[in-house]
């Protein structure tokens, strides 16, 4: 009845950096490259967890879209769809969470993180992880960064209480973490995650960021008080950081980036790496900002997409009914 089918989903904020992009957009392309079904989703349900603009989310959901197809993903091959759209993903939710208690809720990371600094939570928060157990109960892999392990968790734990209630009805999820399991460091603060959430913008490389700007933030990315440059994670964080980047960009071995740096001190090899970073992230932010210029195109992928994902979704949809409400 299933077949192998990856779920992934990235949530409509505006700008995309390069943690996301090698950490999860990457994998997705190389993936879909390697004839697998990917089912691509721009969270939107998810992002109003916090309050949002309308206005704005709209245009970030086309800034998305037109952000993955300039990455590589290619509509008629992998789903790439509007969450919000297909409404079986909420139902699902609400089902999902008769069967959730509070207390597997209240202490997933995540949840923490994000409702600390608030007065007031919101329950969608809160239930987060269940609307993603239900995005991905139609899949079954999901490709994850290190950081959704315990959702995933909590989604293969939801499988198996639904299945024990009402019959064997959902495969259980399997995670696929490939390609570097090395996360993009923050460029302020190597021992940090590069992150949308953080304040200082020059910590980040956005695939919107201007030649000038890119440049700006490599030459302050924060190093250390050696100057050659030698690839060592734990010692030298921050220049690793950058040979990772580097790496990750050209294909060639942290080995050979260093050799080939033999000679230069670490602020001429950051030049050097700032012409790669430029060169690379050009064209796909060229590709990015002709796309948005057409939004009714945007518009028809997403609505191909979503058809395409409201296909899929019928099937499963139709037997949990069955199976729940008799
Ligand atoms: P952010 O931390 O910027 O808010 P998200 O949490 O929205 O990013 O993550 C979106 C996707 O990008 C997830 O799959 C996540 O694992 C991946 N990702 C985010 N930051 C990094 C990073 N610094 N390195 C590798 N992958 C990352
Ligand atoms: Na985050």
């Amino acid at each position: 009845k299933y077949t192998k089918r990856i779920f992934s989903g990235i949530q409509p904020t505006g700008s995309v950096h390069l943690g996301n992009y090698f950490g999860a957009i990457w994998r997705w392309v190389e993936l879909q490259n390697s004839n697998e079904a990917v089912l691509c989703s721009i969270a939107d349900l998810h992002s109003i967890t916090l309050p949002q603009n309308p206005q704005k989310l709209r245009e970030n959901t086309l800034l998305m879209t037109a952000t993955l197809i300039a990455c590589g993903i290619d509509y008629k091959r992998s789903i790439l769809f509007q969450q919000s759209k297909v409404s079986m993903h909420t139902e699902l939710c609400w089902i999902l969470s008769s069967i959730t208690t509070m207390a597997r809720l209240a202490h997933l990371p995540q949840f923490k993180e994000k409702s600390e600094s608030l007065k007031n939570v919101p329950l969608g928060l809160y239930i987060y992880p269940v609307l993603q157990a239900a995005d991905i109960l139609l899949a079954t892999h999901v490709p994850v960064g290190q950081d959704q392990a315990q959702h995933i968790q909590l989604a293969q734990d939801l499988v198996q209480i639904f299945n024990r209630q009402f019959g064997q009805t959902f495969p259980i999820p399997h995670t696929l973490i490939n390609g570097p399991s090395q996360r993009i460091k923050s460029l302020r603060d190597p021992a940090k995650k590069m992150s949308k959430s953080h304040t200082d913008f020059k910590s980040r490389l956005n695939l919107l960021d201007e030649p000038d700007e890119l440049l700006e933030k490599v030459k302050k990315a924060v190093t250390d008080f050696t100057s050659e440059v030698t690839y060592d994670p734990e010692k030298r964080p921050g220049i690793a950081n950058l040979i990772n980047i580097h790496s990750l960009f050209t294909g060639q071995t942290t080995e050979k980036i260093c050799e080939e740096a033999v000679g230069l001190n670490t602020g001429q090899y950051k030049l050097k790496l700032a012409d790669i970073v430029i060169e690379k992230l050009s064209p796909i932010r060229k590709d990015i900002l002709r796309l948005t210029r057409e939004p009714a195109y945007l518009d028809e992928v997403l609505k191909e997409g979503t058809e395409r994902a409201t296909e899929l979704a019928t099937s499963c949809w139709t037997e949990v009914t069955e199976k729940v409400f008799g």
